[in-house]
């Protein structure tokens, strides 16, 4: 049964959530579902943009099939070549044999690396800036490689002046039939999934995402349309979600506040957190996050520095080296290109070892990750003599977020 709403005149969504997909990209948590947005215009020529991930093809094509009432399929832009939007290129394919896709040559490529036995006969092959007419709606495209991935596009539609962006500006959580940001409790529900969302997903490619800043920044925009979240049509929205991509993707910490994340095998390093925040708290610190990297997930964590201007890693030594699930957590930081934080050490060190050193090999490439404090080392334990070094530990880092 098909299930659609409308956005705008003759442009319709036409995607679906899911909370049965338990993963994104088999990795990361959702714990909430997410969507897969996917749009129909109806003019005179007809065009879908993108399709959905393929747990959720029924309803998709429902929607199609409901909407166009018989009429052809003119065109199927593919913004992005990820399976989760591209999933049912071959059903549309199938069900309209004359659709021109849209794409540019690094659509095609992916294309044809995902699936065989498209007829090339069916590409339309666009470059950037090149415009698209429906009939009273024009698509005009922008290239927006590695937003996420490589072959990524945007489009634009210039009468309703609605930015089909593609990944970018999109969230994890499953749609309550609001669909509309403004519809929804958006700072309870949607933020804390955007930023998750933006984090682990576009985290790494801030750089990329400001080239596209400044390829659109003259464009009058009405409308976000994204491929995961709600969509954005009030103008508060829109700059709330434009200042928030533009200081994340200058690894901007939104406000001052503290990640601490820890791994502890038997107690002794988590203890040293607990005190470490309760003496930071009584400095009047309010923004303490701790993570134990053991009960986790590193995405929920990666989300918090996003946020956050301090991180404390405190961790023991694991087989002379770095314990898995914190060298998971301190990979991705790198992996990330995470930038202007500060950062501080505990180590504990029973026998052998220096994983604050390796820690430091990882995140080389890191720019602006600012020490703040010695390094605090316990043996296996803290002692009685060590509160007042960690006491000036923590006078270091509150120090530093006033500064
Ligand atoms: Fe929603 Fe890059 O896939």
């Amino acid at each position: 049964m098909h299930n659609i709403r409308k956005i705008e005149e003759d442009i319709f969504w036409i995607g679906a959530s899911n909370r049965i997909v338990n993963r994104f990209e088999n990795m990361i948590p959702l714990t909430h579902g997410t969507s897969y947005n996917s749009y129909l215009i109806l003019d005179e020529k007809t065009a879908i943009i993108d399709t959905v991930d393929a747990s959720v093809s029924e309803v998709f094509l429902a929607n199609v099939a409901h909407l166009l009432q018989g009429r052809e399929l003119d065109y199927l832009v593919i913004n992005h070549m990820e399976p989760d939007h591209c999933a049912n290129i071959c059903n549309i394919i199938l069900r309209y044999p004359n659709v021109k896709l849209v794409g540019n040559l690094k659509t095609f490529k992916f294309l044809e690396q995902f699936y065989d036995g498209i007829n090339a006969e069916n590409y339309y092959i666009v470059k950037e800036k090149d415009e698209l007419n429906l009939g009273k709606h024009t698509l005009r495209f922008y290239f927006a490689p590695l937003v996420h991935w490589p072959e990524v596009m945007m489009c634009y539609e210039l009468n309703s002046k609605t930015l089909f962006s593609a990944d970018a500006f999109g969230s994890f959580r499953a749609l309550d039939g609001n669909l509309f940001a403004d519809e929804t409790d958006y700072h309870q529900l949607f933020l804390p999934e955007f930023r998750r969302y933006y984090a682990n997903v576009m985290g790494k490619f801030g750089a990329n995402v400001q080239a596209v800043f400044k390829k659109i920044a003259d464009l009058e925009i009405k409308c976000i349309a994204s491929l995961h979240g709600p969509i954005y049509r009030t103008p508060e929205m829109i700059e709330f979600v434009m200042e928030k991509y533009q200081g994340w993707s200058l690894y901007k910490p939104e406000r001052t506040g503290v990640v601490i994340a820890y791994a502890s095998m038997y107690g002794n390093t988590a203890q040293v957190v607990q005190i470490l925040a309760t003496k930071l708290a009584e400095k009047g610190i309010r923004n303490i996050n701790i993570f134990d990297v053991s009960n986790t997930h590193f995405s929920d964590i990666i989300a918090k520095v996003f946020e956050c201007s301090n991180l404390v890693i405190a961790t023991p030594t694991y087989n002379s080296g770095l314990y898995l699930p914190m060298q998971t957590f301190i990979k991705d930081l790198s992996d990330l290109n995470i930038a202007n934080r500060k950062i501080s050490y505990i180590s504990n060190v029973t026998w052998a070892g220096n994983p604050i050193k390796q820690i430091r090999d990882i995140l080389t490439n890191n720019k602006n990750f600012e020490e703040v404090g010695n390094v605090f080392e316990i043996k296996s334990a803290m002692k009685l003599t060590q509160y007042d070094e960690l006491e000036k530990f923590a006078d270091d880092i509150k120090q530093s977020m006033i500064s």
